[in-house]
């Protein structure tokens, strides 16, 4: 965590546009964003809707989300589920002990490049509220934030279908990376459920297999040749 500490007070977040037209936030003073540079969007549509979303067909889900920041996981999840002829019920947690404050939230264009109706007033409805509260913020989305780090997080509610796992990488967040956490994560899914997640490194999947996970190697968004599935079976 101490990188991550530091960033927070010695490093400033600034706002870039990446390769795709869409926003991203880097951390200054480390080599690090919250998205790929090649593409904010399109990363996170492969790595968490298409690999993530997409995987469950008909099914009501339980998302967790370790890692919110700018939301852009949420926003997409919500507009990818609002254009389907059956809309599940999404019942979303995200963890994020350190907000954005919103002069930088306020910068981001993620609303301005997501066509799908409400999708500008749902993103902003999920920067506004409190935390710890469940809220439905649109028809068929509920979402919970927490100012919780993966780990403090408890929860004695049902397990969860689908895990974003969207930390900083390995190189600059070692703590969110480890065997304890990837079995606390298994233990968090139900059986049959899934966790996405853009990094692919061999360490980390063998990490996610010593966990107990069945590892799936899957084509990656441009920049990036594979993304990781790991399958609680
Ligand atoms: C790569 S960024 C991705 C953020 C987000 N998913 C997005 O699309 O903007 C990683 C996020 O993890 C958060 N984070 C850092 N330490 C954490 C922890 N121990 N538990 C949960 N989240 C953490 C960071 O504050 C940051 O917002």
């Amino acid at each position: 965590m101490s990188n991550i500490k530091k960033s927070k007070s010695q490093f400033q977040l600034s706002h870039i546009i990446t390769a795709d037209g869409s926003s991203t936030l880097i951390l200054n003073g480390l080599n690090e964003q919250y998205h790929s540079i090649n593409g904010a969007l399109q990363e996170s549509t492969v790595v968490y809707i298409q690999n993530g979303l997409n995987y469950f067909t008909n099914k009501n889900l339980k998302i967790l989300e370790i890692g919110f920041g700018t939301g852009l996981n949420c926003l997409l999840s919500y507009a990818a589920n609002a254009e389907k002829k059956l809309p599940k019920t999404i019942d979303y947690t995200a963890l994020e002990p350190f907000p954005i404050n919103i002069d930088l939230l306020n910068q981001l264009n993620y609303d301005t490049l997501i066509e799908t109706k409400f999708a500008a007033e749902f993103f902003k409805k999920i920067h506004q509220f409190a935390t710890l509260e469940k809220k439905e913020i649109q028809p068929h989305f509920f979402l919970t934030k927490s100012l919780l780090s993966i780990q403090q997080f408890n929860t004695e509610e049902a397990l969860f279908d689908l895990i974003y796992f969207d930390a900083f990488s390995p190189s600059i967040q070692p703590e969110m990376w480890t065997l304890d956490i990837f079995i606390k994560l298994f233990s968090l899914l139900k059986k049959g459920g899934i966790l996405v997640t853009y990094c692919a490194k061999g360490e980390v999947k063998r990490t996610l297999k010593t966990a107990g996970f069945k590892i799936e190697h899957l084509a990656g968004p441009p920049g990036k040749r594979e993304v990781t599935r790991a399958i609680k079976e």
